[in-house]
């Protein structure tokens, strides 16, 4: 029986060696990968919150990923820094395959000085966002930080601005999506502000420009961290976040959906699934004949017609906690991607109002720049009245739909299912705002405005006649024989149709179809604007 050696650390390779440097390559790996303390990452975790490395195991396909800089440290020596510089900086960078297409990630590391930034920690991201720029593809950020390191003062903010101006460079050339699982404070917010979608998590993520303490401090306004800046609030409030999820799974799950629908960069295609047979109407596209409710006050669910025509029924909603009276979100049609915008009847009977349009208008420049067709669901009174619309600027910020309508250059297909009023019916995706196709159903009413407020102002005179000299019930009786009048005149898709404003109108269970044949028609569509620096969206 042989006795079993105890390694002897004397017998430890000469650091000289060869197997003493590869030894010693080993040992500060190792420190890279442990460099949060236990204490730390056990707080990280009593949280609900994983650490920056389990979250990129999360994300990636299962060993995809290739780490960079994992030796960088930084080179600060105020405050005693120089006694304690662990590898990497407080952030994991590098890439790796999502579904098998490369990104690039980077993940800040709140066991690491509070994921605080500093010049190297900066640098970094930088420098992985500059690979992703080079190379074509999306970059996922993931952010957990107290924000810039406070020791490092004047280099993090400029580090800060390094990356915003690669977000902006980047912006409409590769996906950026940015994960908020934690802290992000002060100008820090300002990356995922620019980045294409930001996700944020139930109850642990947090994001605002002054904190609780400050606005208490200036303002005397008392606010908790979750009221002010949770994921709640800026899925509903403000229209920062773009998706609440449950946990941090869920949050991830979303980011590998979305990337499903988007090109590694604006010249390349999405996924693409094979298209399969158009094939007869389905259930599906059946159920759509009854959707419409015969009054045109009553409302209905659009994202039926939605998933009736999207691939499997499945669409994604983007920013679906956010005025909810517009629905945004991706499909695949014939196995491509679509963006999808609606308005939705269930939510303020689907008026455009300054959120939604600015909701939507992000979204038509998101699919744009990406070149994903557009396809449009239109059931929309007009927009929302009111003295807080008008002084909110509806007329600039409504105007960004517009815009983001006439400059998009993607396919763009449109439906007319119900009310189309005035200027609103130009905005959602009109013929003459540059729409390639536009399909009505026979339920569609295009015209300046609905049947109550147009006999109101037309015959107000002949109404007030008939109640000086009858009671109620006869003004009642013309009133609505006025309606009726004018909605067999004015408010149909057959005058639309006459001009060919609308291409075709079709019954609603042909609705998959059309758009199916649309979209494969469209396909080759090449459309350039004029030359310019560039245009002046109303901001
Ligand atoms: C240096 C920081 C830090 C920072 C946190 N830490 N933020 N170190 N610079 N900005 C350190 C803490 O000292 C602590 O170190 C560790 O990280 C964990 O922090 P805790 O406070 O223990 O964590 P927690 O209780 O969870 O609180 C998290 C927090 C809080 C809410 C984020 O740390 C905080 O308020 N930090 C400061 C936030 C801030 O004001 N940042 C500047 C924002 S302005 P030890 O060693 O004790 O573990 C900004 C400008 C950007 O960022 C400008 C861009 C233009």
């Amino acid at each position: 029986m042989s006795a079993v050696a105890t390694p002897d650390p004397s017998s430890a390779p000469d650091p000289h060696s060869t197997a003493g440097r590869l030894a010693e390559l080993d040992r500060r790996l190792d420190d890279a990968v442990h460099a949060g303390s236990d204490r730390a990452i056990e707080k990280q975790h009593a949280k609900g919150k994983l650490t920056a490395r389990e979250r990129i195991d999360a994300l990636l396909d299962e060993g995809s990923f290739t780490e960079l800089d994992a030796l960088a440290r930084h080179r600060s020596v105020a405050f005693g820094q120089d006694k304690n510089r662990p590898y990497g900086d407080g952030v994991v960078t590098g890439y790796g395959t999502i579904d098998g297409r490369t990104v690039c990630v980077f993940s800040q590391d709140f066991t690491v000085f509070g994921g605080s930034l500093g010049e190297v920690f900066g640098e970094k991201i930088v420098k992985v966002m500059d690979l992703a720029l080079k190379i074509g593809c999306p970059v996922v950020g993931i952010n957990d930080s107290g924000g810039a390191r406070i020791q490092e003062g004047v280099v993090a903010l400029g580090l800060y601005a390094e990356i915003f101006r690669r977000n902006v460079l980047s912006s409409g050339v590769i996906p950026q999506i940015s994960l908020v699982v934690g802290p992000c404070a002060g100008g820090a917010v300002y990356s995922p502000a620019m980045t294409d979608f930001t996700v944020m998590v139930d109850q642990t993520s947090h994001m605002f420009v002054t904190g609780p303490d400050v606005i208490k401090t200036v303002t005397g306004e008392d606010v908790g961290m979750e009221e002010l800046g949770g994921a709640r609030t800026h899925n509903t409030r403000s229209g920062v976040a773009h998706y609440m999820a449950s946990d941090e799974q869920d949050a991830i799950d979303y980011v590998k959906d979305l990337l499903s629908y988007l090109p590694a960069n604006n010249m390349d295609d999405p996924v693409l699934y094979p298209a399969g047979e158009i094939g007869e109407p389905t259930d599906d596209d059946l159920a759509l004949d009854t959707l419409i409710p015969d009054s045109a006050n009553v409302p209905y669910d659009i994202v039926t017609a939605v998933r009736a025509v999207c691939d499997d029924g499945e669409f994604l909603q983007v920013q679906e906690l956010f005025a909810p009276n517009i629905v945004c979100g991706f499909g695949r049609v014939d196995g491509s991607p679509v963006g999808v915008i609606a308005n939705q009847p269930l939510q303020l009977a689907g008026t455009l109002n300054i959120d939604a349009s600015e909701k939507a208008a992000r979204f038509v420049r998101t699919c744009d720049a990406f070149n994903i067709p557009i396809l449009t669901f239109v059931d929309v009174p007009g927009f929302l009245p009111g003295t807080d619309q008008e002084w909110g600027g509806i007329i600039r910020r409504g105007a960004k739909l517009l815009y983001a309508y006439c400059e998009a250059t993607v396919p763009l297909v449109t439906v007319i299912t119900r009310k189309a009023y005035g200027g609103a019916y130009d905005v959602m995706g009109s013929k003459h705002i540059g729409a390639d196709i536009n399909l009505a159903w026979p339920t569609a009413q295009i015209a300046v405005m609905g049947a109550q407020g147009a006999v109101n102002i037309l015959h107000r005179r002949e109404l007030k006649k008939v109640a000086e000299k009858h009671d109620d019930a006869a003004v009642q009786t013309r009133r609505q024989e006025l309606i009726t009048e004018y909605e067999d005149t004015l408010a149909n898709p057959y005058i639309a149709a006459e001009r060919g404003y609308v291409d075709a109108v079709i019954q609603p269970s042909q609705t998959r179809i059309e758009v199916t044949k649309a979209l494969r028609a469209l396909k080759t569509k090449r459309e350039k604007l004029p030359p310019k620096k560039h245009g002046n969206i109303p901001l």
